[in-house]
């Protein structure tokens, strides 16, 4: 097993399929009251760069749930805000804690820290990747949908961070990914393609980049949206939405769909901009449940990573 877990290409098909298993097995056991310990006397520490409801509960309490302590770094009150290097932060935390989670703006800060650290190092979102986000997020989908084998998944709206994991996702478990994205707001280049040459190299799956949202969801069986700007994009918001507009995932587009396609959103989510209230309501909707599954998911990582 890898020591970090900063894009989701450090994990195989195997031992993601475990990390579900494991999951699934631990929301049974929390619902019916068990008791977790395994990672007691483990410390977690979450340092964090940019706002968050879901990733910080949810991996707060996972950890507390299974025995053990979070800690919460909010990074501006650290010395990295004064410039102490992160080779310095991340060998120091190592002598603190056992994990840490990351949220931040630029990939490259969470590499270099899990160059220098001793301990995993889990991106908890960065301007290129969400990777947790996409694995909980799967785990519905094995939930709703019985597997994710031969499914096909649409992606509707900003070829952003989350996108991006979904992608590398596909090219390992080989689910089908359909994306569309309006023209110079489509997924990095490099990311696809590596992307498909993995696809294209292994046994199933696609993935595919277009720019028409009817065309993605009208196969699909699980359809999948986000924020049209990002966190670090609040000033292009206003111009993000003429642009976007055609992407909202509303009952028009939902008739286009299959009677029994899934909607999920990582949240938080723009109502009647990316949404609709309507459809985030209604009855393709999974939302809360996918919130939900973050917590299971996560525990079945830490546990994972921390006693690997
Ligand atoms: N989905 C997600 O990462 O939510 P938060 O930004 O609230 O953590
Ligand atoms: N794409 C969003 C996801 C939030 C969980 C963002 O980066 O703000």
């Amino acid at each position: 097993m890898t020591k970090d877990i900063l894009t989701l290409l450090e994990l195989s098909k195997e031992e993601m399929d475990k990390l579900f298993q494991r999951a699934i097995e631990l929301k049974r056991r929390h619902k019916q009251g068990i008791r977790e310990n395994s990672l007691s006397g483990k410390t977690l520490g979450l340092l964090f760069d940019k706002a968050s409801t879901r990733t910080r509960i949810s991996f707060e309490a996972a950890m507390v749930q299974m025995g053990g302590v979070p800690t919460f770094i909010s990074a501006k009150d650290t010395q990295i805000a004064r410039n102490e290097p992160i080779k310095d932060t991340a060998r120091v935390m190592s002598r603190y804690l056992d994990a840490l989670v990351i949220r931040t703006y630029s990939q490259s800060m969470v590499e270099e820290f899990a160059t220098w650290s001793s301990i995993p190092i889990i991106n908890g979102l960065t301007d290129l990747y969400h990777p947790c986000q996409v694995l909980s997020d799967i785990m519905t989908v094995i939930e709703c949908k019985g597997g994710y084998e031969g499914l096909n998944i649409a992606w509707v709206g900003d070829g952003n961070n989350v996108a991006h994991s979904w992608i590398n996702a596909a090219s390992i478990l080989g689910f089908n990914l359909t994306l569309a994205c309006p023209e110079g707001y489509l997924p990095e280049k490099e990311i696809v393609e590596s992307g498909k040459w993995k696809v294209e190299s292994g046994k199933s799956g696609t993935i595919r980049v277009i720019t028409d949202p009817v065309e993605a969801v009208k196969d699909a069986d699980v359809i999948n949206t986000d924020v049209w700007a990002s966190m670090g994009q609040e000033s292009e918001s206003e111009s993000r939405k003429k642009i976007f507009a055609p992407y909202q995932v509303n009952a028009a587009l939902m008739a286009k769909a299959h009677q029994d396609a899934i909607v999920m959103h990582c949240l938080p989510a723009h109502r009647e901009e990316e949404i609709t209230d309507e459809v985030m309501e209604g009855s393709h909707s999974v939302v809360w449940n996918q919130a939900e599954n973050k917590l299971h998911l996560h525990k079945a990582l830490l546990e994972t990573l921390i006693l690997r």
